[in-house]
């Protein structure tokens, strides 16, 4: 089974590309970003995922291609997409018109599977497209719905949702036992409503409990003290969100598309993004209310923990929003290289006495054993 991947560079298809490969399919990555295939030929991954480093090793090792030649596509039986999506214009012409590169070099008959999450209505917009009933092109919407951080297991251990007609159905089945992956054949509109509707809500999950402290701070209550007695040994609050930044590069895009999509401008999950924006206005006077010198030691500005993912980050936009206020900042940031940004980082050893005044963005494990003896903390989510 030959299976190019096209957007193969990305935090979505170089790990199913390389398990692909791993598991003898034969791969070859189709990406945009020359700039990069060197490197990740030689074994570099652009991103950090945990087991990436050593299956890329292995997939190079059982051949796994790369290039940035969409010719390539005319020689295989499954196309996969994993570009990044979302309904900005730029993104929406983007695949629009990589949809029509690959529909060119498409050979008949081939199965085309989509990963990236698309708009409601793309596939029905795509079937009637001239050329894929032209040449027969089988279409599967498989949204893939990891969270980053665990791509190797979740692959393989979460439902596959396949939005395709039922008698092609097991051309997809086939493709993802290859990986063992268990597939649930649903429409093609079902399939694209499962996989936006389900970052839909986690994100106004996170977004409820961030009004409610929202709402409890403009009555002058301490949340944190309500949250704690309200979830302590009460069994109907055991799994709820904590306050914190709701960001990445999901949950606020989906719902955005999710939003336009269905025409929901105005109502209730919208307004999660107003409740987001008080949400970092109120850290933003507490840290001005509470910290006497301009000088802070800021730890974790990735958007989540043990991530080195900045895209949708709230923790660097609150940084990056500090420093154009006029705050000194010193940023400790262990899983981002001092090249990635154009804030400088340091060691925390190494600056923990210019500031007693310590914001945690983001909660990576590493913090956990810093020493915060005389700091004042405001820890603001994850963990
Ligand atoms: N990151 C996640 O955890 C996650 C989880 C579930 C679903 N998704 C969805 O998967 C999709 C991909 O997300 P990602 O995080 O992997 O994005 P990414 O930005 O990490 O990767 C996208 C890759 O596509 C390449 N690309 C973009 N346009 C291209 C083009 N025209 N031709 C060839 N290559 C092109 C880029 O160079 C990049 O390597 C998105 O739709 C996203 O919503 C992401």
């Amino acid at each position: 089974m030959k299976v190019a991947v096209v957007g193969g560079l990305g935090h979505i298809g170089l790990p199913l590309s390389c398990l692909l490969q791993i598991k003898d399919r034969n791969v070859i990555i189709i990406d945009e970003n020359a700039e990069i295939i060197d490197s990740v030929f030689n074994g570099n991954p652009p991103f950090f995922e945990p087991d990436l480093k050593e299956n890329l090793a292995k997939a190079l090792k059982k051949g796994l291609q790369i290039t940035d030649d969409y010719v390539k596509i005319s020689e295989c039986e499954y196309v996969v997409v994993t570009i990044g999506t979302s309904s900005s214009k730029k993104d929406r012409l983007n695949f629009d018109n990589l949809i029509n590169k690959v529909s060119e070099n498409l050979l008949p008959n081939s199965k085309l599977i989509l990963r990236s999450t698309v708009d409601y209505g793309t596939c029905s917009k795509l079937l009637s497209n001239k050329i894929f009933q032209e040449k027969n092109i089988i279409l599967g919407y498989c949204p893939e719905r990891i969270a980053e951080g665990k791509a190797f297991d979740e692959m393989i251990s979460l439902p596959q949702i396949v939005g395709a007609k039922q008698d092609k159905f097991f051309e997809f089945e086939k493709f993802f036992s290859t990986i063992g992956t268990q597939t649930i054949n649903v429409s093609y509109e079902e399939a694209e409503f499962i996989k936006l509707f389900s970052n839909v809500y986690r994100y106004s999950e996170f977004s409820l409990i961030n009004e409610f402290k929202n709402i409890s701070l403009q009555f002058g209550l301490n949340f944190e003290r309500i949250f704690e007695v309200a979830t302590f040994d009460y069994p109907r609050l055991k799994n709820i969100a904590k306050p914190g930044f709701v960001g990445g590069p999901c949950l606020p895009k989906d719902t955005k598309t999710f939003v336009e999509n269905f025409n929901q401008n105005n109502k209730i999950i919208d307004l999660f993004f107003k409740t987001n924006e008080i949400f970092l206005e109120n850290i933003l006077s507490e840290i001005k209310n509470n910290c006497s010198s301009n000088k802070i030691i800021f730890l974790g500005i990735t958007f989540k923990p043990e991530s080195d993912d900045l895209r949708g980050s709230v923790a660097y936009e609150l940084l990056k929003t500090l420093i154009s206020t006029g705050y000194d900042i010193y940023v400790v940031e262990p899983n981002i290289s001092h090249e990635a940004i154009k804030e400088k980082t340091y060691l925390y050893e190494d600056i923990k006495d210019q500031s007693n005044y310590v914001i945690i963005g983001t909660n990576h494990e590493e913090f956990k054993s810093y020493d915060f003896k005389d700091k004042e903390v405001l820890k603001i989510g994850n963990n």
